[in-house]
């Protein structure tokens, strides 16, 4: 059994999707043991409540420098025992003291087909007005494993999502989250969870025997 900590700031609808599966019985090798926020207001916080996950607000203020918040965190996870990291919707970049601690044991997840449309810059909606703008008919998600870039690290997982005529900024987002995002997390967790990825050469390898 892995211990998970998922570090959110806001709605939480990525991490509500590992803890529904969890409770299907769908990740027996993964734990939630701890839910960070660095927004006390994130209903994420909520969420992991009521799935009886601990949780931590620690707010970037509290910190001099990203640096020293980078510290603390990773300070916080160690002593909690963390096996694997999941960025569900954080929006503080992650520096030196967490990618060295956590080396392919963070995953992250983004709403396109890395390498379109992410780097710095590319959050939340502006993700889809981005691909909207650029007229792309086929967007996505994907997970990755987190290095000291901004979404440079090895792929893990990626699902293809239509984009349909009339879409908003808003519609392919939802639909990005329902048809991509949702299932693509869990099932990365289940992956890493079960040894079942091995990064050679910034590449992933998925065991799928
Ligand atoms: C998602 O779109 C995810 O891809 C991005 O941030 C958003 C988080 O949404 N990294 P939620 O908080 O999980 O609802």
């Amino acid at each position: 059994m892995i211990r998970v900590c998922v570090l959110i700031s806001g709605g939480g609808t990525n991490l509500q999707a590992l803890l529904d599966q969890k409770a299907a019985g769908f990740l027996p090798e993964a734990e939630f043991a701890l839910v960070v926020s660095n927004r006390k207001k994130a209903y994420g916080l909520e969420r992991a409540k009521a799935a009886g996950v601990k949780t931590a607000y620690l707010p970037t203020v509290r910190f001099d420098s990203n640096e020293a918040y980078n510290e603390a965190l990773r300070d916080l996870l160690l002593e909690e025992k963390i096996d694997l990291v999941v960025l569900a919707g954080f929006l503080v970049v992650l520096g030196a003291p967490m990618v060295e601690a956590f080396k392919n044991r963070i995953i992250n997840i983004h709403p396109s087909l890395i390498p379109s449309f992410c780097g710095d810059g590319f959050y939340g909606l502006k993700v889809h007005e981005q691909a909207l703008k650029r007229g792309v008919k086929v967007t996505g998600a994907t997970v990755h494993f987190v290095d000291s870039g901004t979404d440079t690290g090895p792929i893990i997982l990626q699902k293809a999502v239509d984009i349909l005529p009339d879409d908003t900024p808003e519609s392919l987002q939802l639909r990005v989250m329902q048809q991509a995002e949702w299932k693509l997390l869990p099932e990365a967790v289940k992956l890493f969870s079960e040894g079942r990825l091995h990064v050679k050469d910034q590449v992933v390898q998925v065991d799928r025997s």
